[in-house]
Formats: C-alpha cells, structure tokens, sequence
C-alpha cells in the first residue's frame, strides 16, 4: 500500500481542527453527550481499550486525541501501569483542561501536551513505547496519524486503536446508522444548544471509517506488524492492536 499519497477519504469526518474548534465549543459536555449517544456504552468501551493499553509492555505512553482524559484515567487506575508514564496530549486547549482537571492527582505520572496527531514535531522519532488513539482516527488524516505514530515510536513499540467499525451483519449495521443519523444531530443539537456540528463530523466519521478488516490492512500498510483486532458491541467500534517492527517482543 501506498501511504504517501492522500485521499478525502483518509479524513472519515473531513474534519479539520485547524478551522474548527468544534470540541473546544463542546468540551465541558462532551462527557455528557457520549453517555447520552451510545446510551452509556461507551464507558464499557473505554475501559477495555484501557485494560487492553495497561496490558501492553511500555514505561512511556503517549496517548494521542486524549480529550478529558476518561481513558488515561483508567489506564493510571491499573496496578501494573504504577511506575509507568503517560504523555496525554490533543489539539483542543479546552479538552486538555478537563482531562487536566480529571488527571490531578496522577501530575507525577502524566504530562499533558497540546499536540496534533497528524504533525508532532515535538516528538522526537522512536521516543515512546507505545502509541494510543481513541475515537480520534476518524476525525483527522488517518495516514498522517498514523504516520507520525509509527515515527515517535521505538522498534517494538505498540499502536493500540479504539475507533468505530463496521458491524459485520449489514442489515444490523445500517439500522445502527439510521438511529445514529436521526438521533445524533437532534440529541447533539438539543445538549449544546443548537449546535450540533460536531456530532455531524462524528456521524460522518462512523459513516465512513473503514471496517475492522480494512483498517487492520492499513495500519499493516504503514509498516506494523502482528495487526490484530477485536469486534466490541458487534462490531460498532474495535480496537486495533500492531507492532512496530524491531525492538524485543
Ligand atoms: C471524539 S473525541 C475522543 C476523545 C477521547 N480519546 C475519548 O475517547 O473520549 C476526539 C478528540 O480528538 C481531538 N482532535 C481532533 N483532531 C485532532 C488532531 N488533529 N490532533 C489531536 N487531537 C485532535 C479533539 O480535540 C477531541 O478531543
């Protein structure tokens, strides 16, 4: 695969942070308005990735698109991550406050950085052990993102990807589609007070992100090795898992 030449399709949401502070608008609800899309599931989401993350073998983390930090929250709360390091980072300055505000009491552990996922010039190359993003892949240039994070880590390091998917009974996923497409603007335009446009960029994300298959083809694309997935909620979102050649299992 190819991963120097870009396409519209490598942004799912063809949403740009740059022109739109979308998630700053949102950033004190958006808690709120995850529990109220996927009707609280995506507490159970979390904090598998986070099991999943906590489970991999790093002493540095970054973690990239952070947001209010729910996900580093949980992976600070597992015994084995005690003496390791997290580097929680986002574009949005008003999603990193929350996540600064939630991490407190973990300041010694965790070191917040605005950074964009698709250009991390501060991160020197082959620096971190492991990378994660979740629920952020969707909404930026997927090849840039992952790019740039088969660049910061060292050989061996880990990307660990929780994102939408597709469920692998069509017709199943196309009523999930339609109850995403009637009640995300109207719930996300009722929470924020009339401006739902961040859960459209979200619902055009989860329109057009890959499949489980597809994705796992394009991170192997990027140069990882031993990609895995793993289906959550029938197929509604999967976190990915690869290996950056080199380095010790
Ligand atoms: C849907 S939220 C996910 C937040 C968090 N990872 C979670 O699972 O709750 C997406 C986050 O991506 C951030 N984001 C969007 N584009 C970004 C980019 N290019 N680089 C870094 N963060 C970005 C937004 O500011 C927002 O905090």
């Amino acid at each position: 695969m190819d991963v120097t030449s870009r396409s519209a399709t490598d942004n799912a949401a063809a949403f740009d942070a740059h022109h739109d502070d979308v998630f700053g608008r949102i950033a004190t609800r958006y808690d709120v308005l995850c529990d109220l899309f996927s009707l609280g599931i995506h507490r159970l989401w979390k904090r598998r990735v986070a099991r999943c993350i906590a489970e991999e073998s790093w002493d540095t983390l970054l973690d990239g698109a952070t947001g209010t930090g729910h996900i580093v929250q949980h992976i600070l709360a597992h015994a084995s991550t005690r003496d390791r390091r997290v580097i929680a980072s986002d574009i949005s300055p008003k999603m990193l406050a929350i996540a600064e505000r939630r991490l407190a009491s973990h300041r010694d552990r965790v070191e917040l950085r605005l950074l964009d996922a698709e250009s991390m010039p501060a991160i020197a190359d082959a620096s971190v052990d492991a990378y994660s993003i979740s629920l952020g892949l969707k909404i930026c240039d997927r090849r840039r993102a992952l790019s740039e994070a088969f660049r910061v880590l060292k050989p061996g390091g880990r990307l660990i990807v929780l994102e939408a998917s597709t469920i692998a009974w069509a017709p199943l996923h196309r009523a999930y589609l339609a109850y995403m497409s009637l009640c995300m603007p109207a719930l996300g335009w009722l929470a924020t007070g009339g401006d739902a446009s961040a859960y459209r960029y979200l619902l055009q994300g989860v329109r057009e992100f890959p499949s489980a298959e597809a994705l796992a083809r394009e991170i192997a694309g990027h140069g990882f090795t031993d990609v895995r997935f793993e289906r959550l909620s029938l197929g509604i979102v999967a976190i990915h898992v690869g290996r950056k050649p080199g380095g010790a299992r």
